[in-house]
C-alpha cells in the first residue's frame, strides 16, 4: 500500500514534485500567455496569484494527501470515513486520466522532435527561403505531428518509457530518475538563457516582458494569470495529495510548498528570458510566432536554424521539453496508479500495467482525431482539444473548488494548524492566512477561472 511509501530523501521529495508542476505549462503557455495579455503586467498578476491561489490550494493538497495517507481518492475516505466527501476526489482521479490521454501524446511529440534533432531529420531539406517564409518548419510540424503514423509511435516510446519508471516504484522510480532530470532541466534552462541574454538588441525583448504597463491588466488577464497559476502548479488533479502520501511526517509542508512554488515560477521566468530576447533579435515579429505549439516547434526550430551549432541547440532544447513532459506524464499517471494499487489492493506492477496499457488505445485516438476524421470530432473539434478544453476548464476547478471547502470547512478546525506545524512541534505564522485563504478567498478564484472560460 503507498502507505507505507515514502520519498527517500527531501532532495528526492522535492525533485520529484517539481518535476510534476515544471511542464509544457512553464515553457510552452507561460510564455504565450504573457506575450497576449501585456508581459511585465502578465507577470506581475501571475506572482499575486501563486501567493494567494497557488500556494494555499497546494498546502491544502499536501495537508489532505499526508493525513489521508493514501491516493487522491482514499485520502478523503481516511479522512471522513462515513460520509460521501470521496467523491470529490473522484474529479481529480478523472481529470487527471483524462488528461494522461492527450498530454503523453505531447510528449510523444517532445521526444519525436528530439530525435529529429539528434538524427538532423528536422533540418534536412532546408531552404533559406522556405525559413523567411515560415513554411518550411510550418511543413515538418505537419508532417511530424498531424500525420497519422509518426506521432503515434513516439506517444508508444513514451508510454513505455513511463511504464519502466512507475513499474520500479515510488523510490526507485519516480524519486530517482526525477533527481537526475530536474538538475539537468535547470542547467539546459542555465544554459540557453546565457545564450539568449547574449544575443543582440537582448535588452528590447526583456523590456517587454519585465516592464509592467499597468494599462493592460483587465479580468481577463487575471483570470488567465489565474488559469495558469492553477495548471502550471498542477492544483486540482490529484498529483499533490497523491505525492504527499508518500512525504515523510516530519515534512514542514510551508517550506516546501514555498520552494516548489519559487522553482516552479523560476522555469517560467526562465523560459520568458530565453524567448523574449530571442524573439526580437532574430525579427521574429507577430503574437503567433509565440502561441503555444508554434513557438515550440516553429519559431524555435527557426531560430536555432539561424545559430551556429544548429543541431546542438536543438537537440539541448527538445532534451529540456521531453525531460518536462516526461517528469509530468510521470506525475499523472502516479494519481490513478496509486488509486488502484490502494483502492482494489493489487499489487504496483499490475497497477501500472491497468493504467498504461490501455494509453496504447486512448492516446491513440487521441493522435488521430488531430488528423480530420469525422467520427474522433466532439462539440465541433478534434477529441483531443474537447479533452484538454473539458479537463482545463470544468474538471479541475471544481475539483480544486471542493477540496478547499472540504479543508476549510468540512474537516475538523484545527486540521490544517496541526498539519501546517506537524501537530504542533514548532510554530507558523503563515497557517491563520492560509486557512482564512482557503476559507474565503480561493473558493471565489477557482470559481472565477471556471466561469471565466465561458465568457
Ligand atoms: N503543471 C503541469 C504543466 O505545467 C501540468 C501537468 C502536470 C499536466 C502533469 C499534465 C501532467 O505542464
Amino acid at each position: 500500500m503507498s502507505k507505507n511509501t515514502t520519498f527517500g530523501s527531501k532532495f528526492g521529495l522535492i525533485a520529484a514534485t517539481v518535476g510534476s508542476a515544471v511542464g509544457l505549462g512553464n515553457v510552452w503557455r507561460f510564455p504565450s500567455l504573457a506575450q497576449e495579455n501585456g508581459g511585465g503586467a502578465f507577470l506581475l498578476v501571475y506572482i499575486c496569484c501563486i501567493f494567494i491561489l497557488g500556494i494555499p490550494v497546494m498546502l491544502a493538497e499536501f495537508s489532505l494527501g499526508r493525513a489521508g495517507g493514501s491516493d487522491a481518492v482514499g485520502s478523503f475516505k481516511n479522512l471522513t470515513p462515513n460520509k460521501k466527501w470521496w467523491i470529490a476526489g473522484c474529479f481529480g482521479l478523472l481529470a487527471s486520466y483524462l488528461i494522461l490521454m492527450f498530454y503523453m501524446v505531447v510528449a510523444g511529440w517532445t521526444v519525436e522532435y528530439l530525435w529529429g534533432s539528434i538524427s538532423g531529420s528536422l533540418y534536412e531539406g532546408i531552404s533559406s527561403q522556405a525559413v523567411t517564409d515560415g513554411t518550411f518548419f510550418t511543413g515538418k510540424m505537419q508532417e511530424m505531428i498531424l500525420s497519422n503514423n509518426a506521432p503515434l509511435l513516439w506517444t508508444f516510446v513514451m508510454i513505455v518509457i513511463n511504464l519502466v519508471i512507475l513499474l520500479k516504484g515510488v523510490k526507485k522510480g519516480i524519486e530517482k530518475i526525477s533527481n537526475i532530470l530536474m538538475p539537468l532541466l535547470f542547467l539546459i534552462l542555465l544554459i540557453f538563457c546565457a545564450v539568449s541574454l547574449s544575443l543582440p538588441n537582448a535588452s528590447e525583448g526583456l523590456k517587454f516582458f519585465l516592464m509592467p504597463d499597468f494599462s493592460k491588466i483587465t479580468t481577463d488577464v487575471i483570470v488567465a494569470a489565474l488559469g495558469q497559476a492553477f495548471f502550471s502548479l498542477s492544483l486540482g488533479m490529484g498529483i499533490l495529495v497523491t505525492y504527499s502520501s508518500y512525504f515523510p511526517k516530519d515534512t514542514k509542508m510551508v517550506r516546501t510548498s514555498i520552494t516548489i512554488t519559487i522553482l516552479d515560477f523560476s522555469v517560467s521566468v526562465l523560459m520568458g528570458f530565453i524567448i523574449f530576447p530571442a524573439v526580437v533579435s532574430f525579427g521574429i515579429n507577430g503574437s503567433e510566432s509565440v502561441a503555444g505549439m508554434t513557438l515550440v516547434f516553429v519559431t524555435l526550430p527557426e531560430i536555432f536554424s539561424q545559430m551556429a551549432g544548429t543541431q546542438l541547440w536543438s537537440v539541448l532544447f527538445f532534451l529540456l521539453l521531453s525531460v518536462a513532459a516526461l517528469t509530468s506524464t510521470i506525475s499523472i499517471s502516479e494519481v490513478a496508479i496509486a488509486f488502484a494499487h490502494d483502492r482494489f489492493n493489487i499489487s504496483r506492477k499490475k497497477a501500472c500495467y491497468i493504467v498504461l496499457l490501455p494509453m496504447f488505445v486512448f492516446s491513440t485516438v487521441c493522435s488521430l482525431s488531430l488528423c480530420g476524421y469525422d467520427m474522433l470530432q466532439v462539440a465541433g473539434m478534434p477529441l483531443f482539444d474537447a479533452l484538454d478544453k473539458f479537463t482545463s476548464n470544468m474538471i479541475l476547478p471544481v475539483s480544486a473548488f471542493l477540496i478547499c471547502i472540504y479543508v476549510g470547512w468540512v474537516l475538523p478546525k484545527n486540521f490544517l494548524k496541526n498539519e501546517l506545524t506537524n501537530n504542533g512541534t514548532f510554530r507558523s505564522l503563515a497557517t491563520p492566512v492560509v486557512l482564512f485563504l482557503i476559507k474565503f478567498i480561493c473558493p471565489v478564484l477557482v470559481a472565477l477561472i471556471f466561469f471565466g472560460n465561458f465568457t
